[in-house]
């Protein structure tokens, strides 16, 4: 067979890809040497956005807990969110909890061979489907994460602006040109995880060690003396700031209210401290007997993808057995009170998390 590959200017892109991974890729983390889909999807989901170091935790904590897909899909979603708790991003952990009951209801258990079929799973994109495709069942399947498109944009000298759909689908039909051609079983897993072991290490992306790359000799991006120019994405994120004031309510005993969040929006899901637009918002909203009982935290920035949420803590004595005034409880948001031993095992935003471990 013609392939391709065999006609592109980077004939022997795969191949060196492949041995590279053999020799110096990772090969020894806890979601490789499996082809066992629940456990390679648990894991491609954890590693969006999430460096390896931080996951090997979270990854095997998670599989004590849900060692297959189906006490996955059968577990309380508070269970599964407090599980993610620290690891961010907790959309991942929702769309997990269905898929994995789409699995159960749709798949009869078993997850699809296709990455076609995969990417109609909540939670798998195509990069994420491709990725699982590869590795479970050798598809020959194009990954493209955020890794995997600087590498391809400095091999290509991809120099159009991935800002644009059209020249983004243009990359993905490229990373679909350079795809192993033959012996699939034993290359397309090493391929794609070559490329990600590649993307994490070899070209990164501020000092790239192009003199350890396996591809040195083909790389336009190299050649020019310029990888570092790619990938090139001009829109920037737009990023806004939100202010919000936190009510600690605290009893004697140290138990804590903590309501669970609607599942749109900031910390959906999540149990947090009760949540206001504005210091005078909380004050108007608690009976002004309350008042001298009330203590101004120290405020604090926390950094989301979108948005820098400016937080103003108040902590505020209650009596044993007081109640919340009934004006704040809401049916949307179902509160309780946690004691100390109890709260930690809750999903909580990290910065909630951290302030209450402060008490
Ligand atoms: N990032 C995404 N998938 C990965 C994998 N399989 N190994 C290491 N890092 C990854």
């Amino acid at each position: 067979m013609v392939t391709q590959a065999g006609r592109h200017a980077l004939a022997g892109f795969s191949g060196e890809i492949v041995r590279w991974q053999s020799t110096h890729g990772r090969n020894t983390l806890p979601w490789q040497n499996t082809r066992d889909p629940y456990r390679v999807w648990l894991s491609e989901i954890m590693l969006q956005q999430t460096q390896v170091t931080t996951v090997l935790d979270y990854y095997a904590r998670f599989l004590e807990r849900f060692p297959t897909v189906s006490e996955l899909a059968a577990a309380d979603e508070d269970d599964v969110l407090g599980l993610w708790s620290g690891l961010g991003y907790y959309s991942r952990a929702r769309n997990l909890h269905r898929c994995a009951q789409d699995v159960m209801s749709l798949h009869g258990g078993r997850f699809p061979q296709t990455a076609e079929q995969l990417q109609t799973l909540p939670g798998i994109g195509r990069s994420t489907a491709a990725a699982i495709a590869s590795f479970c069942f050798a598809e020959r399947v194009a990954i493209l994460d955020g890794n995997v498109k600087r590498v391809l944009t400095r091999v290509l000298g991809f120099s159009a602006d991935l800002a644009q759909s059209a020249n983004e689908r243009a990359l993905w039909n490229k990373a679909v040109e350079l795809l192993p051609d033959h012996d699939l079983h034993e290359t397309m897993p090493r391929y794609t995880q070559g490329l990600m072991d590649l993307g994490a290490t070899v070209c990164s992306g501020r000092q790239p060690q192009c003199l350890l790359c396996p591809v040195q000799k083909l790389c336009r991006g190299f050649a020019a003396g310029d990888p570092g120019r790619y990938p090139v994405k001009t829109r920037k994120l737009k990023r806004s700031a939100q202010a919000l004031s936190l009510l600690w309510a605290q009893r004697p005993d140290g138990s804590v209210w903590l309501e669970k969040r609607p599942g749109r929006g900031v910390w959906g899901g999540l149990y947090c401290l009760p949540v206001f637009e504005s210091d005078d918002d909380l004050k108007a909203q608690l009976p002004p007997s309350m008042h001298s009982r009330l203590e101004a935290l120290p405020h604090f920035v926390h950094v989301l993808t979108h948005k820098d949420l400016h937080l103003s803590p108040w902590i505020a004595g209650f009596r044993a057995g007081q109640s919340l005034p009934r004006s704040m409880i809401s049916t949307d948001r179902p509160g309780a009170w946690f004691s100390p031993a109890d709260w930690p095992a809750l999903g909580l935003p990290a910065p909630i998390r951290k302030l209450l471990g402060q008490a």
